[in-house]
């Protein structure tokens, strides 16, 4: 669906290109935005990717690609959930495994969830979604979290 490279670029220089694409803007929601379209460039065999920012209790959807999905998700529900209440990266070989887990996309079979930290606290969540089981490696978490770390460096999150 993305076109994305088969041959991802290290971590490190990813998100130095991040960087790169992200400073000089200050607008929070074209930053967020391009964070997804970039990320979504480094990481083959993905039927949704994007953003849900925290407003009060709830994760509310930001900038993503992919199908429609669900707009509003309680802190401690499903994958995004209980990333956004545990602040750890949540990375899930098969979600129907996962109690709890909310199906936005019935295609979707391994999730990554990665939250966004900003001064110790969560200001909300990057959400990968792979139709393949077991999709998700160590080096494809140590990817995401380096730029979700690029982008809350460089931007203002939403
Ligand atoms: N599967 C997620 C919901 C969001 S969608 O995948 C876009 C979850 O369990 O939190």
């Amino acid at each position: 669906m993305f076109e994305p490279t088969d041959s991802p670029l290290p971590a490190d220089e990813a998100a130095a290109q991040l960087r790169g694409l992200l400073a000089g803007e200050t607008d929070p929601l074209a930053n967020a935005a391009n964070f997804v379209a970039f990320l979504a460039l480094q990481l083959p065999d993905i039927n949704w990717l994007g953003l849900y920012r925290l407003a009060g209790d709830e994760l509310v959807l930001g900038p993503f690609q992919g199908k429609p999905a669900c707009v509003r998700i309680p802190v401690g529900r499903g994958v995004c959930g209980v990333a956004a209440a545990s602040g750890e990266t949540q990375r899930v070989a098969d979600v129907d495994a996962f109690p709890g887990h909310i199906a936005c996309d019935a295609a979707s079979r391994a999730e990554l969830v990665v939250p966004l930290c900003r001064e110790g606290a969560v200001v909300g969540v990057v959400d990968v979604d792979s139709p393949r089981p077991d999709r998700f490696s160590v080096a494809d978490q140590a990817l995401v979290e380096a730029l979700a770390a690029a982008y809350l460096d460089t931007a203002t999150p939403l």
